[in-house]
């Protein structure tokens, strides 16, 4: 299959309205979509990705009034969030309509709804006309793409049309907030924290432990590169820089290829002059925004172990620590 690559979101929404998947960009990562009311579409998405059919997809819309087509009530806890923050980089689960196929909600009574707020994402939504559901467009396991070369690696000649744009936004993907219940409940943190939510509703938390088969998607192994992730703390509580321990005692040649074959990314410039390949962030936004790009890089470059500074799991923090542990796993 050719790959249609295009820059007009009416070109892709053809692909759509003809019941066929294309990736788009969206301001968290690229998505691959389909319409969400067309399931034999939908299914075209979980095989090119190789997506477990019990994990289910976001569902993204270009007016709020396209919620009700979706969902069968608007809880009030949703309410705060959709006037917040749609459109933007979040998602909300509420119950579902029954019109919604199965395929897309993984057989749960709940759907996860989406605004975005990139300009291609909503013409393309506008143009086809109907939502469309899209997970992010990476082959399963693999880091999130965050521009549209990474699609191309992932998917190039394997999906019928790539809409290409602008590289994310933000670099991680959504919030995904449950809203079915009293208070909001976070199952996946991302760039609209916790604590912006609690400015919403106090007891609004984020799910730590995923019992119950709440967030399906919690479950899968996720965002990994091919290289070995290792989280380190840079300064311990002395102020001392950890030791990496491969390094110690190594000859010198082969201290050499080691340090070849090791990344970092974190916010410590003088811990990261140790490294061939590294990645300094100056603040925890571009931190987000640029990890999963650096994962990407490091397989590229065939690095084999990417070294990642841990950070305070506050804030945006939160959703870095989350994304590196899954990839670290
Ligand atoms: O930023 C994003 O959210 C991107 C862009 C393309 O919108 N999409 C994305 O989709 O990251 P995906 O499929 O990679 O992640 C969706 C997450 C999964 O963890 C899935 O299990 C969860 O949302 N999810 C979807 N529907 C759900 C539901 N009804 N209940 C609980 N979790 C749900
Ligand atoms: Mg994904």
């Amino acid at each position: 299959m050719k790959t249609t690559i295009t820059n007009d979101p009416k070109v892709a929404a053809e692909f759509i309205k003809a019941g066929e998947i294309a990736a788009f960009p969206t301001e968290t990562v690229y998505g691959l979509g389909a319409d969400a009311f067309n399931e034999k579409a939908v299914k075209k998405i979980f095989t090119a990705k190789g997506r477990p059919a019990d994990n289910p997809l976001i569902v993204h819309i270009a007016n709020k009034k396209d919620i009700l087509l979706l969902a069968r009530e608007i809880t009030p806890s949703a309410k705060k969030i959709i006037s917040k923050f749609f459109p933007g980089p979040v998602t909300v689960i509420l119950k579902k309509n029954e019109i919604i196929p199965n395929a897309v909600t993984g057989g749960l009574d709940t759907i996860a709804i989406r605004m975005p707020s990139g300009r291609l994402a909503k013409q393309l939504i506008k143009s086809a006309g109907v939502p469309i559901a899209a997970p992010s467009a990476n082959l399963s396991g693999s880091p999130s793409p965050t521009n549209f070369m990474h699609v191309l690696r992932d998917f190039n000649n394997k999906i019928p049309c790539l809409l290409i744009g602008p590289s994310a936004k933000y670099g991680l993907e959504s919030t995904v907030i449950d809203c079915t219940g009293k208070h909001p409940v976070i199952l996946r943190p991302g760039s609209i924290t916790l604590e912006q939510i609690k400015k919403l509703d106090k007891h609004a938390v984020l799910l730590k432990k995923f019992t119950k088969l709440k967030s399906p998607g919690q479950k899968y192994k996720h965002y990994s590169p091919k290289a070995n992730v290792k989280l380190i703390t840079v300064h311990n509580s002395k102020g001392k820089s950890e030791k990496i321990k491969i390094k110690l005692n190594e000859p010198s040649e082969r201290q050499k290829e080691i340090k070849q074959k090791c990344a970092f990314i974190g916010l410590d410039k003088n811990f990261g002059r140790r490294f061939e390949k590294v990645l300094i962030c100056s603040s925890l936004s571009i931190y987000a925004k640029k990890l999963f790009w650096f994962f990407r890089q490091c397989d590229e470059d065939n690095i084999k172990i990417i070294y990642c500074q841990k950070v305070d799991e506050k804030g945006i923090g939160t959703a870095i620590m989350n994304r590196l542990q899954k990839a670290a796993n």
